[in-house]
This record gives C-alpha cells, sequence and structure tokens, in this order.
C-alpha cells in the first residue's frame, strides 16, 4: 500500500503547476458577471476548444451553465490588480448598461462579441467560446467551449499575465 499522501505537499506541488491568470466572462438572462480563473486550458485542435474549471458555487457557474458560452480575457502581466476585483460576484448595481448593452462591469469597461459573454476592453488577447461539454467532476465542472470569436494584437500576442506573477494561489 502506498504512504499517504501529505496535503500540504500536494498543495504546494499543484500549486507550482504552470498557468496563465484570466477573467471568465458569462451572461445569461440579462445577468453578467467576470471572475478570476487559472483553470484554464485548450483541450482540442478540431473543433477549438478550450476549458474553465468553474467552482459549482460560483455564480458564473450558474450562468455559464444557462447562457451556454462563457469568455476568457488574457490581461497584460503588469495587469495584475485587475484579478483581484474577480474574485467576488460583481453585484448587479455593478453593471453598468447603455441602450440594453453592457458597457462596464464593476468599473470596467467590457466589450460584448460574438457570445454576449463580457470581455475586458483592456484585454491583450481574448477568445469567446460557445459552450459545447460540460464534465462534473465534484467541487468543480469543467466547462468545455468551442472558440467562435478572437481577438488580439496584430503579430506576436504579448506575453500574459500567469500566476506566477502575482503572490496568489488557487487549487491544489
Ligand atoms: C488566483 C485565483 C485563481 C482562481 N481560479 C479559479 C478557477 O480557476 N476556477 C474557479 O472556479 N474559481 C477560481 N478562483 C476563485 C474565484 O475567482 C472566486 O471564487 C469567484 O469570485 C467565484 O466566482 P463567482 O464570482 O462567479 O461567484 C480563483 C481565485 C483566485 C484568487
Amino acid at each position: 500500500m502506498s504512504a499517504p499522501i501529505d496535503a500540504r505537499l500536494r498543495r504546494r506541488v499543484l500549486w507550482a503547476m504552470p498557468s496563465g491568470l484570466y477573467v471568465v466572462g458569462s451572461a445569461a438572462g440579462g445577468r453578467v458577471n467576470l471572475m478570476t480563473a487559472n483553470l484554464a486550458v485548450q483541450v482540442a485542435t478540431e473543433p477549438t476548444l478550450v476549458a474553465v474549471a468553474i467552482d459549482v458555487a460560483a455564480l458564473t457557474h450558474r450562468l455559464v451553465a444557462a447562457g451556454g458560452c462563457f469568455s476568457l480575457s488574457f490581461l497584460a502581466r503588469e495587469d495584475r490588480a485587475v484579478v483581484r476585483r474577480f474574485v467576488k460576484p460583481v453585484p448587479e448595481a455593478d453593471v453598468v448598461a447603455e441602450g440594453g448593452r453592457v458597457v462596464s462591469v464593476a468599473g470596467e469597461p467590457v466589450e460584448l462579441h460574438a457570445t454576449g459573454a463580457p470581455v475586458l476592453a483592456r484585454a491583450v488577447a481574448w477568445v469567446d467560446c460557445a459552450l459545447r461539454h460540460r464534465l462534473e467532476l465534484g467541487s468543480h465542472d469543467v466547462f468545455v467551449g468551442e472558440v467562435v470569436a478572437v481577438g488580439g494584437p496584430d503579430g506576436d500576442v504579448l506575453p500574459v499575465l500567469r500566476m506566477e506573477d502575482t503572490r496568489m494561489h488557487y487549487g491544489g
């Protein structure tokens, strides 16, 4: 029988897995949210699929499941203060719309593209995804979306924010 796992070591090892740090946009039934997430990765090339693991208790979970879409905003490496703003659900009062279209969330200007999931205007690159699969895993569900719209600079995509640029951890 193998030795029991040391939970602290397990956490530190899993925290060492390199990851990006993104802001997930979601929208359903007139409600929108932005949420900081690092458990996100591309999982297929044909079709082009991106997966994100979302806590089953999160507002984002409810909105992605109901709205059938999500976006990922990629931030500049110096923009780490932005992710701190989206570690709690955004109150409805902090969502500003003009002419029925959401223009800012918690004071951050946003844009809507193919699906209606908000994308940070300051994002250096972004993907907008239509939900294709959902895997129920326990604490989190993995939502897999097909990339239906994408944005970024001409030429090379700029270096984007990663977990290692912050002193934050998640998971483990
Ligand atoms: C650095 C960092 C990374 C995070 N990554 C994830 C993640 O990948 N998935 C997730 O469900 N929550 C993640 N969270 C927690 C959510 O940002 C936070 O619980 C969120 O406000 C809950 O989502 P909601 O606003 O949709 O309710 C992370 C938090 C931090 C600080």
